[in-house]
C-alpha cells in the first residue's frame, strides 16, 4: 500500500514513521534555563550526526506552535547535556516526559540525581553512565508544516562522561554493563535484542 503523507492525517503520520524508523536510541536532553531552573526530557527524535568533530541532533516537535521548555532553555543558553538512557533509568526517564510546567525540577520529580557538568552549565544525570556535554552550533525549524512543525537542534560535543562500569581498553563500550534502551513505536521500547557481526566489505 502506498500513503501520501499529503492525504493522511496526523496521528497516521506519526504511527507510520516511528513505527517503522526504529529502533530509535533515546536522547535525554538536560537543559538549565536562563534563571537556572533544570530541565530534563526525553527526545528519540535524536542521533550522532558526524565524529569530526563529533554532534549530535535531537528534535522536539512544536504542538500548537509552542515550544517545549528544553527548546527554549536551549535556544537561549546554546547548551544541553545528552544522557544516554539504560535498563536501569528507562522507568525515570519516562517519568520525566510528563508536561511538567516551566518552573518545575524534573530532576527532583524523578528522583535523579543532577551533578555539575565540566564546561557547560546544565546537569548531567549522575545516574545514566555515558553522558556528553554539547554546545548548540545550528538549530532549523521544519518549514510547510500544517501543526508547529519540528526544530532540529544540532550540538557539538564538548565532553564525553563514561562511567568505566561500562568501558572497556581502547575507548569500546561495554554492552554487557552498558544496557542501553531504545524507543519503538507509542509504548514500546526495546533492549540490545542478538548482536551479531559481519567483516566490512
Ligand atoms: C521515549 C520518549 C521519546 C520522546 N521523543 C520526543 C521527540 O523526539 N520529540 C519531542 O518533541 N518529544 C518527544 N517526547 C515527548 C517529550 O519528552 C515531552 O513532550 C516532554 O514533556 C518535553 O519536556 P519539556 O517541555 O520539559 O522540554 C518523547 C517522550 C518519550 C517518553
Amino acid at each position: 500500500m502506498q500513503f501520501d503523507p499529503q492525504e493522511i492525517d496526523q496521528s497516521a503520520i506519526y504511527k507510520l514513521l516511528t513505527g517503522a524508523v526504529i529502533p530509535r536510541p533515546i536522547g535525554w536532553i538536560s537543559s538549565i534555563s536562563e534563571d537556572g531552573i533544570p530541565n530534563l526530557a526525553p527526545f528519540s527524535f535524536f542521533n550522532a550526526v558526524g565524529e569530526d568533530p563529533p554532534h549530535v541532533m535531537f528534535s522536539t516537535v512544536r504542538p500548537n506552535n509552542s515550544n517545549k521548555d528544553t527548546l527554549n532553555n536551549v535556544l537561549a543558553t546554546k547548551q544541553f547535556v545528552v544522557n544516554m538512557v539504560t535498563e536501569d533509568t528507562v522507568e525515570r526517564m519516562n517519568t520525566t516526559s510528563q508536561a511538567f510546567l516551566p518552573h518545575e525540577d524534573e530532576f527532583e520529580m524523578a528522583g535523579l540525581t543532577p551533578i555539575p557538568s565540566l564546561k557547560i552549565k546544565p546537569p548531567r544525570v549522575k545516574e545514566s553512565p555515558i553522558t556528553m556535554e554539547c554546545e548548540l552550533v545550528h538549530h532549523y525549524t521544519l518549514e510547510d508544516h500544517k501543526f508547529g512543525g519540528a526544530t532540529i537542534m544540532i550540538g557539538k560535543i564538548v565532553m564525553f562522561h563514561i562511567d568505566e562500569s561500562v568501558l572497556l581498553d581502547n575507548y569500546k563500550i561495554n554492552l554487557d554493563t552498558y544496557k542501553p534502551v531504545a524507543r519503538l513505536a507509542g509504548s514500546n521500547y526495546s533492549k540490545l535484542g542478538e548482536i551479531f557481526s559481519i567483516k566490512r566489505s
